[in-house]
């Protein structure tokens, strides 16, 4: 008699990571594969793994360690993602009771990989690495969130930042045709969903392979989807972000008021040595942009600390920086030491302490610059989607378009289902969300 298939599947990392998850999950369905919840019921045992920053990778280590026991019970195990592959074949060296290896550049081979696995075939690889012209689009997408669908429309990176394994792991940049781009934003429209995000390493760095429309084209014609309300980008690179996304924000009411622009480092020699190919001014006029826009866009960014050379003065820098800019949200980051990386040659020079009171010090002041953002914003209205609620509290979870979790209380006998749209005065604010009550 035949077995079940299952598999667990547990991923790391960004959002990139998070939706190749679900075109894993839909791919091994299609297979005959049954997703379970645990690594004890499982078959076969996925992670998707991150390598961004040294203990990210590390945790995929332990875990693979973790569950070695399992091996004994005829379990299969497979490595998938940015560990995978930058690690490559040396995984099977490090655990050997791992079957497959594979990056994200092949998953497109996955139903052949995983018949070789059926096959009882041990250390299968799809490593693709920066040659690979190809995407990896499927009308099988396990989709996990109920309200948000995501959209890759550009894989890889070719900007090759200093500290970054992205360019190793994800391979070159290669871009969807918006013709096919649409179509899924329309299928993702006739399920149901009112929030599409787009994805990409470096999303506005999309060229239609098809030479149809830029990427400020294609995200209007996304916010004219029927049936879609919001669309969300991440995460744009500022050496590509042109004044024309702005004006497509102004104009297109569904494209949401928020742009994440990383930033890194407020120090022109800092950025000089990431490779980031802008200076503190050329971004802040990028910024001026989006400040003039007709709406309020709420900005957030990605800091570095500790990168090797940084100076004390470098550091007030960057805290100039954030104090110019006022964003609504900052990801701050210790450099990590990265392999394969053009700043391996350089020393990694600050130690941890000092890295980790920097850290400390720029979100303490951000934590304050947000304190006063979001008490601005009392009194106003916004339209919210609802997420969830809790109970306990009485109250309903949901968001703004400008990505703010806003927290509020409806005086409806029935609670707002989740995916639904509603009017909310903003009556409260702490500095990571807000309060408020249905009008
Ligand atoms: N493509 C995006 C971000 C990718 S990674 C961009 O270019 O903005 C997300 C964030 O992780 C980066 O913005 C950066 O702040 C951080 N990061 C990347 N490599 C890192 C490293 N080696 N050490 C510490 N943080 C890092
Ligand atoms: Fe990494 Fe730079 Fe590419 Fe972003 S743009 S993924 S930081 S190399
Ligand atoms: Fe991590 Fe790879 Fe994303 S390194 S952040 S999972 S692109």
């Amino acid at each position: 008699m035949a077995t079940e298939k299952t598999f667990y599947l547990e991923t790391f990392g960004c959002q990139m990571n998070a939706h190749d998850s679900e075109k894993v999950i839909g791919t091994l369905r299609r297979q005959g594969y049954r997703q379970v919840e645990s690594e004890e019921e499982a078959g076969l045992i996925l992670y998707n793994t991150c390598s961004i920053r040294d203990k990210a990778e590390q945790k995929v280590f332990h875990r693979l360690n973790d569950y070695k026991r399992l091996f004994k019970a005829g379990k299969r195990f497979g490595v998938l993602g940015c560990v995978a592959q930058q690690e490559g074949e040396k995984i099977f060296e490090r655990a050997p009771h791992v079957s497959l290896v594979s990056g994200s550049a092949s998953y497109r081979k996955l139903p052949e990989m995983l018949s070789r696995l059926e096959a009882g075939e041990h250390r299968i690889t799809g490593l693709d690495d920066r040659q690979t012209d190809e995407t990896f689009e499927t009308e099988f997408t396990a989709r996990q969130n109920p309200y948000r669908g995501y959209i890759t429309i550009i894989e890889g990176c070719d900007k090759f930042c200093s500290y970054c394994v992205v360019p190793f792991t994800r391979g070159k940049e290669r871009s969807r045709t918006s013709t096919s781009v649409l179509a899924e934003a329309r299928r993702i429209g006739d399920l149901g969903y009112t929030e599409i995000q787009l994805l990409g390493q470096n999303v506005n760095s999309y060229r239609d392979p098809e030479g149809k429309r830029s990427f400020a084209e294609l995200l209007a014609a996304v916010g004219e989807v029927p049936g879609i309300r919001r669309v969300r980008f991440t995460t744009s690179h500022p050496r590509d972000f042109t004044r024309d996304i702005v004006e497509a924000i102004d104009q297109v009411p569904t494209l949401c008021d928020h742009v994440h622009l990383p930033v890194q480092s407020g120090s022109a020699r800092v950025l000089r040595m990431m490779a980031r190919e802008y200076t503190p001014e050329w971004y802040l006029e990028r910024i001026a942009w989006i400040k003039s826009a007709r709406r309020t866009i709420s900005l957030t960014t990605d800091i570095i600390v500790g990168f090797p050379g940084e100076t004390e003065e470098d550091f007030i820098r960057t805290m100039d920086l954030l104090a110019e800019v006022q964003y609504d949200g900052v990801f701050a980051f210790k450099y990590s030491a990265r392999p394969n990386t053009p700043a391996l040659v350089m020393i990694d020079s600050i130690p941890d302490a000092e890295k980790a009171k920097r850290l400390q010090v720029l979100l303490e002041r951000q934590r304050e610059i947000q304190r006063i953002n979001y008490s601005k914003q009392i009194g106003e209205v916004f339209e919210v989607m609802v997420e969830g609620q809790n109970l306990a509290r009485g109250q309903i979870a949901g968001r703004s378009s400008q990505n703010k979790p806003v927290n509020f209380t409806c005086a409806q006998p029935i609670a707002p289902a989740p995916g639904s749209y509603l009017q909310v005065r903003i009556t409260g604010a702490h500095p990571n969300s807000l309060r408020g009550e249905a009008v």
